[in-house]
């Protein structure tokens, strides 16, 4: 089901369901934050363990510091640079935030989404929404309202906003200021770089913690057919499950910026009776590629 309006949308998760909802980058699964039955539902519908943590989703910088008692210095200058924005951002969590969306962690991931549909019904909700990406788990990710009604067909009334224009998750990030450290726990858009130029010099950036991300495991982002990714110099041929399998190949745009928009489209519909694998050069390993590959080497079956 196709919800017709920002008022209904709101009705909806006013009355304590989930709808899915469009944002920049993936679409989302959201229920309000103060509904325990909503982030029930969200786990349920999305068959997710409970001990992966959910994403808050904000309206602004104001509602978001209700949500964490600390806000330091160089997290909230962040917040400021790239909000609306693909950052989230990881903060001890306030009461106002339960542990069945932290999976009992004493953090919370924040994130104000870019996209002005979202965004505004945001602003009309009495609370902040809780929302992970709109698949089952360990599945790519939806860019498409399309893709959402592939994974839950009516069972989640969807909000229609289009293509997702940045087409990854965001990038997740986490500053320990005692340790002038900033820890990226998930590659994403936002690059290092970018980073680098908005925190003090003598911070580190880290992107291994000595505590992963919980839904950081191997296995995820996985199409419906066998996919490899093959890195540069290795040969598809030499992969003993590929031997007399009809392959093809995914091609993905020069540009990162443009493949990154097509990627899930891309996996969506690779064709399912045939093993799809995308070949790596060199220039794959840089650092523009780094959200695109982990994605991809994630949902790759070696
Ligand atoms: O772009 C995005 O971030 C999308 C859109 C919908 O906003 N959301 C998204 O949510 O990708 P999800 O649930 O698919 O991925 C969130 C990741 C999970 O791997 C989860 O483990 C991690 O964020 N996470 C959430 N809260 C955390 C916390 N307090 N500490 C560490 N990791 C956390
Ligand atoms: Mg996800």
């Amino acid at each position: 089901m196709i919800i017709k309006s920002i008022k209904e949308a709101k009705s909806i998760l006013v009355s304590e369901k989930i709808i899915a909802l469009p944002t920049e980058t993936v679409y989302g699964l959201a229920g309000l934050i103060n509904s325990e039955k909503a982030v029930r539902s969200i786990f349920q519908a999305k068959e997710r363990p409970f001990f992966d943590p959910l994403i808050v989703h904000v309206a602004n910088l104001e509602q978001a510091l209700n949500l964490s008692p600390k806000w330091d210095e160089i997290s909230t200058h962040l917040a400021k640079t790239f909000w609306p924005g693909p950052l989230s951002i990881i903060l001890p969590k306030s009461l106002r935030v339960s542990n069945l969306i932290t999976a009992g962690l004493s953090s919370v991931a924040i994130r104000c989404p870019n996209h002005p549909l979202t965004l505004e019904l945001l602003s009309i909700l009495p609370c902040p929404i809780a929302a992970p990406s709109a698949n089952k788990f360990t599945k790519t990710s939806p860019t498409t309202s399309q893709h959402v009604i592939k994974s839950f067909g009516n069972l989640v009334p969807v909000l229609e906003g289009g293509s997702s224009q940045v087409g990854l998750e965001s990038t997740i990030i986490q500053i320990l200021p005692e340790e002038r450290t900033l820890y990226i726990l998930r590659p994403g858009m936002i690059s290092q770089e970018d980073l680098r130029i908005e925190i003090p010099q003598d911070f580190a950036i880290k992107t291994q913690t000595k505590n992963q991300t919980p839904g950081s495991m191997k296995s995820h982002y996985k199409p419906d057919s066998l996919f490899y990714l093959i890195p540069p110099g290795k040969n598809i041929h030499d992969i003993p499950a590929m031997q007399e399998k009809e392959i093809t190949p995914l091609q993905l745009d020069e540009n990162p910026i443009f493949a990154a928009r097509e990627l899930y489209s891309l996996l969506h519909s690779l064709p399912k009776n045939k093993v799809s694998f995308f070949q790596m050069e060199e220039k794959h390993l840089s650092e523009a590629w780094v959200p695109l590959m982990n994605r991809l080497s994630r949902a790759s079956e070696i």
